[in-house]
């Protein structure tokens, strides 16, 4: 069962309603989806839901009303307690427990949303509800604005505006609390000792999948829900398919394994972790060249990360790193700047280097306010995860060298979680929370 801390929750709709000034905000939660015919995939709730109830049932709807009384601002619409259907999907809260353990202040069956929306929302300037995700709940919130505007002249009384909910309550989730950073500090913990474990058991002859299901094994037999995201164990050229998750091959001698994978919490928080190391224990030289620049290009990074940093000095720092260390290794021709510039390395750097992470791993927050990076505050974690892929997959660019054979197939990527500190808890201005997770070129050999 989840760790549920009813406070925690509480207080992040108060600071919701607090800025949602007169606005009335419907947050539904996820459906569950079809996998094939009556077949479901495992139930994922959705994460600004979840944020604001910590409730983990389907189909539910949360009502925020700043403009009522105390004691009607928080209200859940949830699937009702029925013996017979709990018999076949599990166990439900039902009205009373969305009361009693998720705090809301009046709950109802589900099927009385359509009924008493109308009256939820009389009286409020606006409805915050994020259009084109929930198709279930959207046109009974459109038929009720509808329905007030139809009748605004004579009641005098209808929401002039239907506006986002998610820029309030993504700029809340982008800055982790300290309870947040202790689960995804739990989630890099878990996800960390799945990359040791794949390491020690990995050798030439193994398949992909092998590997996979000691690491997702481990996610499981920690507690943690399974996998954040589909494993990525890519041995060899699969390595430079930056979404291989077929994870089928066999693991050549000779080969690196690339392995991107995290563990998603009982509560949903997540860990993002890549590592690179050689099947058979040793890298070639030329392995160990592009594993150490990718290396040199990740710690240079993480060490932009601090306060008043930006995810874009993050990225340019690596990318500096891996065009000069390219130019050395005759990867790249000319000089940096104008490589950059143009786009040139894009055939052997095609991605970012990271992302804000958190209840999403590829998180919500902006990344840009208008035309300026947005600053890296204390409580933001986002990945820092350099790559090189060398295959022939893309044209090189005009004026660029053509690549030898004897650097292709290696993919190359690392990836660590990194928390954006206060000065005075951390010195340097960042935390790694992926730590256990080693990553030195000693450490990748055996
Ligand atoms: N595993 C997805 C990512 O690294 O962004
Ligand atoms: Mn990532
Ligand atoms: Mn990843």
């Amino acid at each position: 069962m989840i760790t549920f801390e009813s406070s925690i929750h509480a207080l992040r709709r108060e600071n919701f309603l607090e800025q949602l000034g007169a606005a009335a905000a419907v947050i539904p939660a996820a459906a569950l989806v079809t996998h094939h015919a009556d077949c479901e995939w495992p139930f994922r709730q959705d994460s600004d839901f979840f944020y604001l109830t910590g409730f983990d049932e389907p189909d539910a709807v949360a009502l925020l009303l700043p403009h009522r009384p105390v004691g009607e601002r928080y209200i859940l619409f949830v699937q009702p307690k029925d013996a017979a259907a709990e018999v076949w999907t599990g166990f439900r809260w039902g009205t009373e427990g969305a009361m009693e353990r998720y705090g809301a202040d009046l709950a109802h069956p589900l099927d009385e949303l359509s009924q008493r929306l109308p009256e939820y929302l009389s009286g409020a300037e606006a409805i915050a509800f994020r259009v084109g995700r929930h198709p279930a709940v959207e046109p009974l919130v459109l038929s009720v604005w509808g329905r007030q505007l139809d009748s605004y002249a004579r009641s005098g009384d209808a929401a002039l505006g239907l506006v986002a909910p998610t820029p309030i309550l993504h700029r809340l989730r982008l800055r982790k609390d300290s309870y947040e950073l202790t689960r995804i500090r739990e989630a890099c913990r878990i996800s960390a000792e799945a990359h040791e474990l794949a390491r020690e058991i990995t050798h030439p002859g193994m398949n992909e999948s092998q590997v996979q299901a000691a690491i997702e094994g481990h996610f499981r037999s920690s507690g943690a829900r399974g996998p954040a995201y589909g494993s990525i164990v890519a041995g060899g050229d699969n390595a430079c398919v930056l979404h291989y998750t077929a994870n089928t091959g066999s693991l050549a001698d000779g080969d690196l394994l690339l392995i991107d994978a995290g563990c998603s919490l009982e509560d949903y928080y997540n860990g993002d972790i890549t590592r690179t190391f050689p099947v058979n224990g040793r890298f070639s030289g030329e392995q160990r060249d592009l594993y150490s620049l990718v290396l040199a290009a990740q710690e240079a990074a993480i060490s932009t990360v601090r306060p008043g940093g930006t995810a874009e000095e993050v990225h340019a720092t690596a990318l500096r790193v891996l065009v000069e260390g390219l130019l050395e290794l005759k990867l790249l021709a000319g000089e940096a700047d104008g490589i950059i510039e143009r786009g040139d390395y894009r055939h052997l750097y095609m991605h970012r280097t990271g992302h804000w992470l958190g209840l999403d791993v590829h998180d919500v927050g902006a990344y840009r306010l208008g035309e300026q990076p947005a600053p890296l505050e204390p409580g933001i974690v986002l990945t820092v995860e350099p790559g090189l892929y060398v295959s022939d997959r893309l044209t090189v660019p005009d004026g660029q060298p053509a690549i030898d054979e004897r650097w292709k197939g290696i993919g190359i990527r690392i990836e660590d979680d990194v928390a954006v500190c206060d000065f005075s808890d951390q010195s340097c201005g960042y935390d790694v929370l992926t730590a256990g997770a080693k990553k030195s070129l000693s450490a990748m050999e055996n």
